[in-house]
C-alpha cells in the first residue's frame, strides 16, 4: 500500500507539473528566478509560453516556473543537463563554471548602457560565445536584456570609500568577488531567492541590482536607498542542452527557435522602459534614489576599473577593445 500510495503521489505531481500538456507533445519546462511583474524576464517568459503554446499546439507545450519554484540558479545548469529542466536563462554571471568567456558582461563599466551590450552580443564575436559550451553540453539560444546595475546598502552610499568594510551579496562570479574587494566590501556569493532574507537579517548590508530586481525582490524595503551608479549590466542567456536540442524533431526545433528570436527581439526592444517603470514604482513606493555627480561617479569607476586586469586573460582583450570601440 505504502509504495502505491508513493506512485500515485508521483503520478499525481507529474500530472500537475504537465497540466496544459496533451500526449505526445514535447514538454518545455522553463526555470526561472524572478518574478513576472515589470519584469524584462518575467514578461519575456510568458510571451514566449503564451505564443508557443498558441502556434505549437499539438507539437510542443511550455510551463513556465518563475520566482525559483523550481530551481535556484546554481541549481538549473544541473537540472537540465539531467533532463529535468528544458529551458533556462540565467544571468550571464552565472555560468563560471562553464565558460569564462562571459565575465566580459560583469566587468565593471565595460558597457555604458543595454544598447552597448546588445551591439556587443550582435556582433560576430557575441553570436560566437552562444556556442561557447557546447562541449559542456550546454547550448546559448538568444540573449535576453535586464539593464544596468545599481548599488545600495543599509547606508547612503555616495563615495566608495562609503563601501569600506560593508559585507555584499554577489552572483556566483569571481569578477563580482573582486570588483566588491576593490570598493574594501567583503563579498559573499548567494543565491538570488535568499538575498531579501540576507538583507533583512543582516546577514549582508548590501546588494548591487537591477531596478527591476530591486523592484520585484523588494529589497529597497530593507536597504537605506539605492544609489544610481550604473556600474555593470544584468543580462541573461537563453539557454538549454544540446542532447535536448538534438532530440527535437527538426520541424519542431526549427519552430521553436524561429519564435524565440521574434519574442527576444520584441522584448529586447522593450526593455528600458520596463527599466524605468520599476525604478519608478520603486520611487513610487517611497524608496530613496540617490544619483551621482560626475565626479562622484568617476570615484566610482576610479575605484573599480583596475579589476579588469585581473580579468583580461580570461574574456581577451580583443573582446575589451570590441566593447570599448562600441563603448566610444
Ligand atoms: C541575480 O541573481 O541577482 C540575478 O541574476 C537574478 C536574475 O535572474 O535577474
Amino acid at each position: 500500500a505504502a509504495t502505491a500510495l508513493a506512485l500515485s503521489v508521483t503520478a499525481h505531481v507529474a500530472a500537475a507539473d504537465t497540466a496544459g500538456c496533451d500526449d505526445g507533445e514535447t514538454v518545455i519546462k522553463f526555470a526561472h528566478v524572478t518574478n513576472t511583474d515589470k519584469h524584462p524576464k518575467g514578461i519575456a517568459a510568458e510571451m514566449l509560453k503564451e505564443r508557443v503554446n498558441e502556434e505549437m499546439e499539438g507539437k510542443a507545450c511550455m510551463e513556465v516556473y518563475p520566482n525559483s519554484t523550481l530551481y535556484n540558479d546554481d541549481q538549473v545548469l544541473e537540472a537540465m543537463l539531467q533532463g529535468d529542466v528544458q529551458l533556462a536563462a540565467p544571468s550571464l554571471s552565472k555560468f563560471e563554471t562553464f565558460t569564462k568567456q562571459f565575465r566580459l558582461f560583469d566587468l565593471p563599466f565595460m558597457f555604458k548602457n543595454i544598447e552597448a551590450v546588445d551591439a556587443f552580443q550582435q556582433s560576430d564575436a557575441g553570436q560566437a560565445m552562444l556556442d561557447s559550451m557546447q562541449k559542456r553540453g550546454l547550448q546559448g539560444l538568444a540573449y535576453w536584456h535586464n539593464g544596468m546595475k545599481q548599488m545600495s546598502a543599509n547606508k547612503p552610499l555616495i563615495m566608495p570609500e562609503d563601501a569600506q568594510g560593508l559585507k555584499f551579496r554577489v552572483q556566483p562570479s569571481d569578477v563580482l568577488v573582486a570588483q566588491m574587494e576593490a570598493i574594501g566590501g567583503s563579498p559573499q556569493k548567494m543565491a538570488f531567492s535568499e538575498v531579501y532574507g540576507a538583507l533583512q537579517q543582516g546577514v549582508v548590508d548590501g546588494q548591487e541590482n537591477t531596478w527591476s530586481n530591486i523592484y520585484g525582490q523588494k529589497f529597497f524595503e530593507v536597504q537605506d536607498g539605492t544609489t544610481e551608479t550604473n556600474h555593470g549590466v544584468i543580462d541573461y542567456l537563453v539557454v538549454a542542452s544540446v542532447d535536448w536540442l538534438d532530440s527535437l524533431d527538426e520541424d519542431v526545433r526549427d519552430q521553436f527557435t524561429t519564435i524565440l528570436n521574434e519574442v527576444s527581439q520584441e522584448r529586447n526592444a522593450a526593455v528600458n522602459e520596463v527599466d524605468m517603470e520599476a525604478r519608478q514604482a520603486i520611487l513610487d513606493a517611497g524608496a530613496e534614489i540617490r544619483e551621482l555627480d560626475a565626479d562622484q561617479r568617476q570615484a566610482w569607476v576610479d575605484a573599480m576599473k583596475p579589476v579588469w586586469e585581473q580579468f583580461t586573460a580570461d574574456v581577451g582583450q580583443e573582446n575589451i577593445d570590441a566593447a570599448q570601440a562600441i563603448n566610444a
